[in-house]
């Protein structure tokens, strides 16, 4: 299939899946909150359907992967120590695995087993661990980079959130985040997106204030379709 043919069947899967789950959603979803979806429904999903998760790639003919990779540019320098939240079936786990010191938090098992995996069958390490963004079990300024990839948008305390990576990022570390949102451009299309990820259940947000608030120094940029993925970088001031 040619590019030009794979982008516009994108589009059209992208926008018929859109307007079906639209449709269902709102027709089923009266009165329940996204805390109660994230936690009932897109939690056992993680949990259960890790392999099938996967197929998010495949479906989107690697684009969501290539979303993804915008964080390299803002690693710090091969070998260092990076924490990778969130880090769900471990592709970009696995792709990160053999240059830098890694570690991965995800709240779920399913995931870690797969990921496990994925590391094991290319004879890679990394200090995975099953818990929770809001309690990450490493000690203050254990890494010089903290990464989440389309994972910040599923953590209903972005403040609790925010605080934890942050507590275990280095004095000149940085907080890195990848994820969906309404474009500052103010795109109709990015717009509507967000919305629709709204009634799945996630947050959209700007992740700058938040960064912002806590003393970090903020870069953000927009990218992918219709402007509608960010990456938000947040560095952690040097002692004195
Ligand atoms: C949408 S997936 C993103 C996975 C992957 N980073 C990616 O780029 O596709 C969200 C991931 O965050 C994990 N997650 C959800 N809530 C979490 C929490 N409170 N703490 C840690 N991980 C969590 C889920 O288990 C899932 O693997």
């Amino acid at each position: 299939m040619t590019r030009r043919k794979r982008k516009v069947a994108w589009i059209v899967l992208t926008a018929a899946g859109a307007v079906l789950t639209a449709l269902a959603l709102n027709r089923f979803r009266r009165g329940v909150d996204r805390n109660t979806i994230q936690r009932r429904f897109w939690n056992p999903v993680y949990d259960r359907l890790a392999t099938w998760y996967d197929a998010v790639d495949w479906l989107t003919f690697n684009t969501t992967h290539r979303l993804r990779l915008r964080a390299l540019g803002h690693l710090s320098p091969p070998g260092s120590r990076v924490l990778e939240i969130g880090f769900g079936s471990g592709k970009l786990h696995a792709q990160l695995a053999g240059q830098y010191q890694m570690a991965g938090l995800d709240l779920a098992p399913g995931m870690q087993r797969l990921t496990q995996r994925r590391l094991a069958a290319h004879s890679l390490t990394s200090d995975l661990r099953t818990g929770s963004v809001y309690a990450i079990p490493w000690p203050d300024a254990s890494f010089d980079a903290v990464l989440s990839t389309f994972a910040f948008s599923a953590f209903p305390d972005a403040d609790a959130a925010m605080d934890e990576m942050i507590r275990v990022v280095k004095p000149g570390g940085k907080v890195i985040i990848v994820d969906a949102g309404e474009s500052k451009g103010g795109n109709l299309m990015a717009r509507w997106l967000a919305n629709l990820w709204e009634l799945l259940g996630d947050y959209m947000r700007d992740e700058v204030p938040l960064m912002e608030a806590r003393g970090l120094q903020v870069k953000r940029e927009e990218y992918g379709p219709w402007n509608c993925i960010h990456v938000v970088v947040g560095t952690r001031p040097s002692l004195g």
